[in-house]
This record gives structure tokens, sequence and C-alpha cells, in this order.
């Protein structure tokens, strides 16, 4: 079979199965199971398969067939224009955590912040600092995950893209291993209620780690948690951020009573995407 045709049959397969945008998911899979690139497939649509070839895209496929997402399946993800190694032990990085980068940014480059000490609370792969550390030379820049796992995979990011020697990783319970006080705590916590549980994409629940997602009852409880630990680790002035849910600004925004300078930050669409709030200098 030549690869249009594979492809083609791989995109049908796919979309009969409700899996979305069923012909780019056949495309990534191609060009995983023959190691190339896009622009390869579309130059050479009539090369046929090997049999070895059309074995491997068989099996990729499959994988797909049975919900597993496309990221775990290829091992890869593009978060900040850089490329991150997933596995099912982190969250695979979505777009929308982008703002919480940008917002971070912002606050660091408006406060003309020299040697901001940042820390990325629940790191997940790692997409988040290391992106700070990309952007930010001077930044002193930690990272903490309660998974072993996650800041496994976190570290390898940060060492592949070049940052190893940049970012100091801590497993422990949000701040609870770290020292010292930070100009910024930025975090993209897991805020999935357990009650939304059935809502919640089957592939997000069936694959993506449960305490990369939820958040007790009503997805609040790592926000009730954090919200304290930060005031008390941030430096005068300093600025929480943190990704929020579809839905719960308002519960999120009730928990910081006491900050100066609450405020939501949207995406394009107007849906809030991260609350940014600042510790009351003394
Ligand atoms: C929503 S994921 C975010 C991962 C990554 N920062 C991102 O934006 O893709 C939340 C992360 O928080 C971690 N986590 C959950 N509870 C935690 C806790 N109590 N202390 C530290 N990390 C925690 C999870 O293991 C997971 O990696």
């Amino acid at each position: 079979m030549n690869i249009k045709d594979a492809i083609g049959e791989a995109a049908e397969k796919l979309s009969r199965e409700g899996i979305g945008s069923s012909k780019m998911a056949a495309e990534s899979l191609m060009m995983f199971a023959l190691g190339c690139d896009r622009a390869y497939l579309y130059a050479h649509p009539e090369w046929g398969l090997s049999a070895e070839e059309e074995r491997q895209f068989a099996a990729v496929v499959r994988e797909r067939l049975t919900g597993k997402p496309l990221q775990y399946i290829t091992g890869r993800q593009e978060f900040w224009g850089l490329e991150f190694v997933v596995s099912p032990a982190v969250l695979i990085p979505r777009p929308e955590t982008e703002h919480l980068v940008e917002s971070a940014l912002e606050i660091v480059r408006a406060e003309r912040l020299a040697r901001p000490r940042i820390i990325d609370v629940g790191t997940g792969s790692g997409c988040v600092i290391v992106a700070l550390a990309s952007e930010l030379r001077d930044a002193e820049l930690q990272a903490t995950d309660i998974s072993a796992a996650a800041l496994e995979v976190a570290r390898e990011n940060a060492k592949r893209l070049g940052f190893g020697e940049r970012v100091r990783f801590h497993e422990c319970d949000l701040l609870a291993g770290v020292d010292g006080e930070f100009d910024v705590v930025v975090s993209n916590p897991p805020y999935v209620g357990l009650c939304e549980r059935d809502k919640v994409q089957r592939e997000v629940r069936e694959h993506e780690p449960e305490t990369a997602v939820f958040a007790g009852e009503q997805g609040l409880d790592i926000y009730r948690r954090l919200i304290p630990q930060a005031w008390e680790r941030l430096k005068p002035g300093g600025w929480l951020l943190m990704e929020i849910g579809f839905s719960i600004e308002q519960q999120v925004r009730e928990l910081l009573v006491n900050w100066s300078d609450v405020r939501t930050v949207a995406d394009l669409q107007g849906i809030a995407r991260v609350v940014v709030a600042k510790v009351v200098s003394s």
C-alpha cells in the first residue's frame, strides 16, 4: 500500500471511532512509524510502504484506536516552540498553559526583576519552567512535583533542551520541600473536580495521571493549600500566577481576599485562563 492510501484508510478508521482531527492524527502516526516529517509525507504520497513499515503503522493506529492520546504514542508534544518528551507519568502540555508563561514573563519584565527567583509548583513535564528558562537568562529557577516519575520526565526535558543546569527540581508536596523566598510562584495545578469526572474526556480520564488532573470534589483542593503557602514564601510585593479551570474563576478569586492587584487573564476567546495576585508589600 502507498503512503496516501494507508493514511486515508487509517483516518477513516479513526474517524469511525469518534477520534477528532483524524487525518492529522493518521499523518502524525505515519510520521512516527516512518521516522519522517510531514513534508516527506506530502512530497511522496505514492511511495509504497514495506511490509515492516505497514506493520509498524498498523500497530500505532491500533494503539490510537484504544483512545490512547497521540502524544503518549509518539512521546512528544510541542510547547512554547520547544519539543517536550511526554509519557503517561505527566500531563500532556496544553497550548492554553502558554498564557501562564506569557503572564509570568510580562510581570518579570514590567517589574524589571533582576535575577528573579521563580518556582513552578506541579511542574509535570517541566514545560512551564523550561519555557521560562528559555526566555529569562538570569532567573533562578526551581520546580516541584509530588510525583517522582513526573520529575524524571521534567529533568530529562530540561537537560535535552539545554537547561539542565538552570532548573532545580524538588520532589515534595507543593512548596513544602523548598527553602527561601521567591519573587514569583507559578502553577498549573490539578483543578478538575471529582464531581465532574464523568464529563471529562475519556482520553484524559483513562490515560492522564489522576494526580495531575483531579483536586478534590470541586477541583479547589490544591488552590486552597497553595495560596496560603505561596503567601508565606513570596517576598513582599511578590506574585502568584495560577492557571484556572473553566468556571472556577470566582471561587479561586474568593481565596485571594488578602492579596492585592488580583486579576484574571483571558484567552482570545475571552475564556479566563490565569489568575494573578500580588502579596501586599509590608
Ligand atoms: C495539571 S498538571 C500540570 C503539569 C505541567 N505544569 C503543565 O502545565 O503541563 C499538575 C501537576 O501537579 C502535580 N501535583 C499534584 N499534586 C501536587 C502536590 N500536592 N504537590 C506538588 N505537585 C503536585 C501533578 O503530579 C502534576 O504533575
